[in-house]
Order: C-alpha cells, then structure tokens, then sequence
C-alpha cells in the first residue's frame, strides 16, 4: 500500500490509523464531511480519481444507533448509499476498499459466536443500513474488505468515556448485564486493517477483540483501571428504558477467518481496554 485515502478522518478509527500510520512511508489522504461527502457521487469520484489512491478505508459512518431509528433516511445515506458511491469510484480506478461493518447486523437470538459464515438479520435502522452499505460495496467491485467490528472505542465519544464522566456526575450508575459483545480498541482495529490490506485477501472478516463480556463487568473493569468507587448497578435490558432502537442480546463475533489465517491475532479485550486507559491518562 502507497496511497490511502481514509474518509470520516475526525472518527475514532480515522485518528486510530492516522496514529498508527505516522511516520509510515505511506501517503495519506484525510477526509472529514466537510472536504468529501461520502453521499456525494459526484465529488466522491472526482476526489478518488484526483487522488489515484491504491486503497480506500471508509472510517465514515452514521454511528448513533438510537438517532439512527429516527434519522432513517441520513442512515441510509451514510451507511449505505455512501459506501456505494465509495465503491464504484474505486472500481473505477481498480483500487482496494475496506468496508468497516458491525455485530448489529445479527440479530443476537443465539449463544453461540457468529463467524463470517453466518446469515445476518439486523434489528435496527442502524443495523439494517450498514448490511446494505455491505451488500452495495460486495456488488460494486471484488476487490472489497467487509470487516465487522463491535463495541469500538477510541479518540471520540465511546462507552468508556461515558463512563468516566458518569462517575463524576453520579453516585450510582445503572449498567445492561444481558447483552453480551466484545469491546474492542480502535488501535487494535486499526492494526488489524493495516495488516490484512497487505495480504489482499478479500472478503467479509469478523475483527472484534477477543473473549466475551457484557457491558456491566465491561464498566466494572473500566472503573477497576481507573480506580474509580462508584455504585455500579446491573440492569436488564427490559429494565433499562433509554434506549430506542433494538439491541442485539448476544453479537458476540468470532474472529473465524482472521484465526484461521493465523497471520494477525487481536489482543483480548482486557489487554487492549489496559493499552487504551494507559493512554488516556
Ligand atoms: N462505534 C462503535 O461502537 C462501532 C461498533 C461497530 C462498528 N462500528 C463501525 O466502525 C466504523 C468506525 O466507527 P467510529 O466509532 O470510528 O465512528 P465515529 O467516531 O462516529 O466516526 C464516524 C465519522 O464519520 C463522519 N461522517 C458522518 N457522515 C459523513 C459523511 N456523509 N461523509 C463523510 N464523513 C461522514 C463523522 O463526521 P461528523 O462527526 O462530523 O458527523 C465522523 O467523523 C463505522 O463504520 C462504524 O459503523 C462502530
């Protein structure tokens, strides 16, 4: 890889790979909203073909779950016509495209990790719109990355953050205990990305960190780093009355292809939460 144009440069996965990539001899074209919408055809060809990159990653995204169930239309725009627009223009100038998707694309009605084999069935607007930015990337050109992630924090808004803050703000915070995932660093993403864009073996890939938690013990471990006392009460999801849109209950996502390659290995969640923490303080 020489040239990388990265969209929604300003996310968490946009700063993770410009972190992971300075000092690299790779060329880097950073975009935000305001320099390329992705919903643009017109200007997302104009810019790809000006730039000639040899890969495109698409940090870009709708990424509110809940907003989403309301802000239908600018969902499916974003997660699903841009990824379009991404992937023809990169056809058009036979470039690399990596696609970053989500465990919310399964429904979650299972006890068993979902591989890269496994049908999805999303429950949300956000779900649904980011399995047709998939399916819309997949028909555009072959030489397309579809990688699946879950519960992904970094420079940005992101749980662990909510925690943090929570903790100044309250003395008891109320956590969901029946939603099971696995949080996942956009460092560790980030690094999985940069290796398999190398080995140009295209496809879907699940990429989450490993092991399995759910978002109670995952605010216990954060508070336990942090050495925070606060009064962490387990939820139900039932009992839990925030949110709006549907959740899946288990979107664990086993990292099936990436294992069986056996060339990258994501650390474990606990590992990458400990990189991530040391960082923020
Ligand atoms: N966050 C998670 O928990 C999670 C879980 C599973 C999968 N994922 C996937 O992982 C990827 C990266 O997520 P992330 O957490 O890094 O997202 P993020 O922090 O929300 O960043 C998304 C970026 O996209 C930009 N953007 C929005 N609309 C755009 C448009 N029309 N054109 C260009 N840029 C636009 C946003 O800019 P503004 O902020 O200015 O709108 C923002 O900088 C996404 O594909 C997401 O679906 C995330």
């Amino acid at each position: 890889m020489k040239k990388i144009l990265i969209t929604g440069c300003n996310g968490q996965l946009g700063r993770a790979l410009n972190f992971l990539l300075k000092g690299k001899n790779i060329e880097i074209i950073n975009t935000d909203v305001d320099s390329l919408d992705i919903c643009n055809e017109s200007q997302v060809l104009e810019l790809v073909k000006k730039e000639m990159p040899d890969t495109i990653i698409n940090c870009a995204a709708h990424t509110s779950v809940d907003k989403c169930e309301t802000d239908q239309e600018n969902a499916y725009q974003i997660n699903a016509v841009g990824p379009e627009n991404l992937a023809k223009a990169a056809k058009e100038i036979n470039a690399q495209i990596v696609q970053v998707s989500t465990d919310y694309v399964f429904d979650g009605n299972t006890d068993k990790p979902y591989t890269e084999a496994d049908s999805p069935c999303p429950q949300s607007v956000y779900g649904s719109t980011k399995l047709a930015g998939e399916k819309a990337v997949a028909a555009c050109t072959d030489k397309h990355y579809i990688v699946r992630t879950a519960w992904l924090y970094g420079d940005g808004n992101n749980f662990v953050k909510t925690m943090l803050r929570l903790a100044k703000e309250r003395d008891t915070i109320t956590v969901v205990n029946d939603q099971f995932g696995s949080p996942t660093s956009a460092l560790e993403l980030g690094r999985m990305l940069l290796h398999i864009v190398d080995a140009r073996e295209y496809g879907i890939y699940h990429a989450t960190c490993e092991g399995v938690t759910n978002w109670y013990e995952f605010a216990k471990t954060i508070f336990s780093l942090a050495h925070t006392e606060v009064n962490l009460v387990p939820v139900t999801t039932e009992e839990y009355t925030a949110a709006v849109a549907k959740r899946p209950a288990f979107s664990v996502l086993e990292n099936h292809r990436l294992n069986s390659q056996g060339t990258y290995r994501m650390k474990n969640w606990q590992d990458a939460l400990v990189e991530y923490m040391e960082k923020l303080s």
